[in-house]
């Protein structure tokens, strides 16, 4: 599936762009190589000195400028014939195809968080619809992590404080691995997801069963911060100025900045804005704004992000579509604590069907005995894992490296109940 010469059909159009492209430069690099290997190994044979012959004098030759022209125009010609292509491929992969949707993805020490427009968010999984572009805004919150789709060709970093975007053209249906293509701890080797490419009345039966998002779309999200954060003390979305550029349709203009220079407000720069606002300046206002660095977390500018995006009406009618379906829908028992588990990052290195990541997995935990670092057992009741959550050193199961962050005094009473809850639906 993932091989580029198999002559599968292509699971994405970069798919088919990459390996034509990788496929050229080895064909004439290979051609090239043979040629003057070749002439090499006849010369060599052709004027070696016989036994017994009388040595001849070398011959003084004083240069050719046929000869030079042509060694130095034909790899000339072949090194900028492989420069044009590529750049013809990557302008390619880098264009912004229109009506893509948009999707943010986190790394995290171990995991890969996707968050889509209706304010849905998933772990380790992405679904997609095929024949639909979507957009990827790659960041990271701790480290750099690399995104990776090899069925695909496809490889991004993801650097904190900054976000990069990828373009996907799913083309063919099926399940892709997702990997993480940067050492980024001791996780690493299980930063894994799946991409999985679905027949659209498929993903909508899939969206249908799965249901509505327990809370506001991503853009509502970001609207209810906007209003709450105080930007409308100076920026209007609509009608008159106020100290600052209107909201309104800003996203994807050109700004003219203070030093001279156009942007363009894309995901990038919206995000240094609001984090160093001082950074660029658009000309004609007052550099009075504060920094959000300390009050908005990564995901809350996120959302931001994507209100200000509906503002330019580019993504309003899928949230409108999303508001509607949200009606009648109740929690099962442990839905709350397996929200929690998937967004405070558990699954980076515990899993939920048994298999071993860095940590033990969830499933059939609560309840049995666990064989403790140091000797001893302990059962695996209410009580443990309420300190193995809070304070992890104190009783680290045996095998497993003491790498798991404290969450004393970052999870609420109420939440760690939830998790535990969570924790025993899944004792089998
Ligand atoms: Cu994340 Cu390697």
């Amino acid at each position: 599936m993932a091989n580029a010469y198999t002559l599968g059909e292509a699971a994405s159009r970069t798919t088919g762009e990459v390996d034509a492209l990788f496929l050229f430069i080895t064909v004439v690099s290979l051609f090239f190589f043979l040629l003057v290997e070749g002439l090499l190994i006849y010369f060599a044979i052709r004027y070696r000195r016989r036994k017994g012959g009388e040595p001849s004098e070398t011959p003084d030759i004083r240069g050719n400028l046929l000869l030079e022209t042509i060694w130095i125009l034909i790899p000339t010609i072949v090194v900028a014939s492989f420069f044009y292509y590529g750049y013809r491929v990557f302008r390619d992969i880098r264009t912004p195809p229109p009506g893509a949707t948009d999707i943010h993805v986190v790394g995290r020490q171990w995991l890969f968080e996707f968050r889509y427009p209706d304010g849905r968010s998933s772990i380790n999984e992405i679904r997609v619809p095929v024949g639909r572009p979507v957009k990827l805004i790659l960041s990271s919150d701790d480290v750099i992590h690399s995104f990776y789709i090899p069925a695909y060709r496809l490889k991004q970093d993801m650097v904190p404080g900054r976000y990069n975007t990828l373009y996907l053209h799913p083309d063919k249906v099926g399940t892709y691995d997702i990997l993480c293509a940067e050492y980024c701890g001791v996780g690493h080797s299980t930063m894994r997801a799946e991409l999985i490419v679905m027949e659209p009345a498929a993903y909508a039966a899939w969206r249908e069963k799965k249901g509505a998002p327990a809370g506001l779309s991503l853009a509502g999200q970001g609207k209810a911060l906007v209003e709450k954060s105080g930007c409308l003390g100076c920026h209007a979305v609509e009608g008159e100025e106020k100290v600052g550029p209107n909201l309104g349709g800003i996203f994807g203009r050109k700004v003219l900045l203070s030093d001279g220079t156009t942007v363009t407000a894309d995901e990038e720069y919206l995000r240094e804005s609001l984090l160093d606002p001082k950074a660029k300046v658009v000309k004609g206002y007052p550099a009075v704004m504060p920094t959000f660095k300390e009050s908005l977390s990564s995901d809350e500018v996120g959302a931001i992000i994507a209100y200000l995006k509906s503002l330019s009406g580019v993504k309003a009618k899928e949230s409108e579509e999303e508001k509607e379906e949200k009606e009648g829908r109740e929690a099962p028992p442990g839905q709350k604590g397996k929200e929690l588990v998937e967004t405070l990052g558990c699954l980076g290195c515990h899993s939920v069907d048994g298999s071993v990541r860095v940590g033990p997995s969830f499933k059939g935990l609560f309840g049995g005995q666990v064989e403790l670092e140091g000797g001893g057992k302990a059962t695996a009741d209410e009580a443990y894992l309420r300190e193995s959550i809070n304070r992890p050193k104190a009783k680290v199961v045996k095998g497993f490296p003491d790498v798991m962050p404290e969450f004393q005094g970052k999870i609420s009473e109420e939440d760690l109940s939830a998790v535990i809850a969570y924790l025993k639906t899944l004792k089998q």
